[in-house]
């Protein structure tokens, strides 16, 4: 019964609805400022809902905005800058706004321990390896954990899930919520899904949760995008279309990393992975490497490999994390989602 409670309880958040007011400024906002309601809605028609992402926006992106002229876009650069400075804080300022970072448990207490905690909020957390190794398990146990109070290892908020395999279930979900103990109605209503059907539209549907994000301030805590690539992978192909690849794939993660600090979200993304023939001149027993290149590389806070261990048993390995150790840790698929191997 508790529990039930304190999944109901995002929907009033008491005491971190305050701690986001500081954390960013609404658009409309810019309206006390010399911005025109009518620019405002084109800016937020272009997911732009805060007056942060306006200043994450350079004046190039923003002049391809219609019926923004360079004019135009100077005056809402200096608006920007009077409502919320994006200048030099010190480093103790620093350290107060890292303070709000969050972790979601994935259910597995040495896969936590491997990523510091669990997951963290204001950054990218991707995990690659082969087909059947447990990447959409995860983002299903995310999901609900992202739910439960922070004591318990949650984020006390509610999930997002873009879909691009159409391997979102439900039934998973509900499994995962009695696990916890917690009504599995309310953590299926905690949880937005939305199944994108092209690379294009995995984009829209980013900034669509992007302008969510910003309605419902500080009530989600999680976004999963399941899987980043694939749809790129269908809609650009061969070597002649590579680079334009890159250059989407490009775009929508730096607009995902913006997303995630912005506000306060942890993002988890899941990758393929292609073999790797450079490997094969060395002695590496599994030469597999991420899809996405460099692209990927610099977007993913922390890089999780994932592979089959022996019997159900899986292996998590962290790759080029700025604060994690690079080790493994073994974890398990039940039915109850990501545990440790018993
Ligand atoms: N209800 C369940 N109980 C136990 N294991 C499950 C359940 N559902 C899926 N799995 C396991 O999860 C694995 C698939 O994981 P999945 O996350 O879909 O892989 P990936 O997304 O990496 O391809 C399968 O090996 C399957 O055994
Ligand atoms: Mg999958």
């Amino acid at each position: 019964m508790a529990m039930d409670q304190a999944v109901r309880d995002i929907e009033d958040p008491i005491e971190e609805e305050e701690n986001e007011e500081i954390f960013f400024t609404e658009i409309d906002e810019l309206q006390n400022h010399g911005i025109n309601a009518a620019d405002i809605t084109k800016l937020k028609l272009a997911g732009i809902c805060t007056v942060r992402c306006v200043q994450m926006m350079t004046k190039k992106t923003l002049c391809k905005i219609k019926g923004f002229s360079e004019t135009k876009v100077d005056k809402l650069k200096e608006a920007a800058a009077k409502l919320d400075s994006a200048s030099f804080i010190t480093g103790l300022e620093y350290s107060v706004q890292r303070k709000k970072v969050m972790v979601i448990s994935t259910g597995a207490k040495q896969l936590d321990e491997l990523l510091g905690g669990g997951i963290q909020t204001m950054s990218i957390t991707e995990a690659f390896g082969e087909f059947r190794t447990g990447k959409t398990q995860i983002a299903h146990t995310l999901c609900v954990i992202a739910q439960l109070p922070t004591a318990m290892g949650g984020g006390n908020g509610k999930a997002a899930y873009i879909d691009t395999e159409g391997t979102f279930r439900h039934e998973r979900i509900k499994a995962i919520a009695d696990r916890f103990g917690i009504d599995s109605e309310a953590a299926l209503e905690n949880i937005l899904v939305a199944r994108a059907y092209n690379s294009e539209h995995q984009m829209d549907l980013i900034t669509e949760i992007a302008a969510r994000f910003a309605e419902e301030k500080g009530i989600f805590r999680l976004l999963v995008i399941d899987s980043i690539i694939a749809l790129f992978r269908t809609d650009f192909s061969g070597r002649g279309e590579l680079s334009e690849r890159q250059q989407k794939l490009n775009q929508m993660l730096s607009r995902l990393m913006k997303i995630a600090e912005e506000f306060n979200v942890a993002i988890y993304l899941t990758n393929q992975v292609q073999s790797d023939p450079g490997a094969g001149m060395t002695f590496v027993a599994d030469p597999k490497k991420p899809v996405g290149g460099h692209i990927m590389a610099h977007a993913s806070t922390t890089r999780l490999y994932l592979r089959k261990g022996r019997g159900e048993e899986r292996i998590a390995k962290v790759y080029d994390s700025p604060d994690v150790p690079e080790a493994e840790a073994p974890y398990a698929i039940t039915v109850g989602g990501i545990v440790d191997v018993s």
